[in-house]
């Protein structure tokens, strides 16, 4: 019974067992108190540290009531010395190169290496060479990751045309589980800031981790892709000449692709025409295709497969890993295949915001 006596009070006494025993707590004399006290405490104490290891895992960041220092002080005084370390994210700068260098290499090969897939770069110099262009390129965002002071992972924005492409995303392969979703926000948010909603990337498809990540951050797959390598068929149709593309080819070819996919992406072409790796297909005196690369980070497009077929017979060489072929073009995956080139590995195309259906021939670039 309520010690003001009220009915209400009254009434919750008796076979209520539950709520019996609550009631009976204030009849607990000042010691017991005081011992109940201390356990609420320290089992207070303790759901908060438990819970902070759980959000730390899952967010990257120090748990809710632990210091910065990586040192806890539990409710009797005792100082748990513990590696906690928050995530700080920061803009990338050239200095950073190494060390996303060596992060980029090793968090491709050791994933790579697990699904017994070659390495996407061949070793530690050529991803040197790609953080270097990166860093060049005023049109690519970069946003690096650290915890405890010591660089784990980076991410790249390319924001050079309407579409903006990610990658590479890569965490050191000790930091994974939460970084990644760091590194994706960030760059999201950034082209939301820059008016860019629409955003594609590349994701080789037995990557189980980044196909969840990217899809629970709101990217769709588009396109499976097969990643085709070997030596290009010197194949040549009859009234379709491949050359090398120059500035003056720049509005035929925006406008070739703004045909197909609805947008131009005149800024990687000019990229592709200043490294000397550009061609077009003429077909009637037409622009009936373009390629900035025939390889990894080229892309191409063409009015229809004759273009396209003849752009790759006519590249001379694939750069890269392989070119990306849209593997549900049966055609041209089987004119492929049936002219010696492999599939090195399958792909997925993904976009968020924004997607026209292709309306012609394409390879898409490890960006999108
Ligand atoms: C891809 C990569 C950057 C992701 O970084 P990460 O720190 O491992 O990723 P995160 O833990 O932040 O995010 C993975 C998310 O997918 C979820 N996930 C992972 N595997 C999953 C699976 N098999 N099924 C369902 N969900 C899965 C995780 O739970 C997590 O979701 P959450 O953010 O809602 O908790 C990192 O693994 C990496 O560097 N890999 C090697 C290089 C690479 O493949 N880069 C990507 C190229 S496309």
């Amino acid at each position: 019974m309520r010690r003001d006596g009220s009915p209400l009070a009254a009434s919750q006494t008796g076979p209520r067992r539950g709520r019996g025993s609550l009631a009976n707590k204030t009849d607990l004399n000042p010691e017991d108190l005081s011992r109940l006290h201390f356990l609420l405490v320290l089992l207070r104490d303790a759901a908060d540290f438990v819970s902070g290891l759980v959000g730390e895992a899952a967010s990257g960041s120090a748990p809710a009531g632990v210091p910065g220092s990586g040192r806890w002080s539990g409710p009797a005084g005792a100082v748990i010395s513990r590696t906690m370390t928050s995530l700080t994210l920061r803009p990338g700068r050239p200095d950073d190169a190494g060390s996303l260098a060596d992060i980029c290499y090793t968090a491709f090969a050791t994933l790579n290496a697990r699904h017994h897939f070659p390495p996407d770069f061949p070793n530690r110099d050529v991803a040197a060479g790609l953080m270097a262009f990166l860093f060049g390129n005023p049109n690519v965002y970069s946003v690096v990751a650290e915890q405890g002071g010591r660089v784990v992972g980076s991410n790249f924005l390319w924001t050079g045309d309407p579409i903006a492409g990610v990658g590479p995303i890569t965490v050191a392969p000790e930091a994974q589980g939460g970084v990644g979703r760091r590194l994706m926000e960030d760059v999201l948010a950034r082209a939301a800031e820059r008016g860019q909603p629409n955003v594609r990337l590349v994701q080789a498809a037995f990557n189980t981790t980044s196909m969840s990540l990217y899809t629970k951050l709101g990217f769709d797959v588009r396109e499976p892709l097969a990643c085709m390598n070997g030596t290009p068929p010197a194949v040549v149709f009859p009234g379709y000449a491949v050359r090398p593309a120059t500035a003056d080819d720049a509005a035929a070819c925006a406008d070739l692709c703004r045909r197909v996919h609805g947008h131009d992406r005149t800024g990687e072409l000019m990229g592709g025409v200043a490294q000397g790796a550009a061609k077009v297909v003429v077909h009637g005196g037409k622009v009936v295709g373009y390629t900035t690369d025939l390889g990894f980070f080229g892309h191409s497009v063409a009015l229809d497969n004759v273009a396209l077929m003849a752009l790759i017979g006519g590249a001379g060489r694939i750069s890269g890993p392989g070119f990306l072929l849209p593997s549900r073009n049966g055609e041209a995956f089987r004119w492929c295949l049936t002219h010696g080139l492999r599939v090195v590995q399958p792909l997925t195309l993904m976009s968020r915001g924004l997607y026209n259906e292709p309306r012609g021939a394409f390879l898409p670039s490890i960006l999108f």
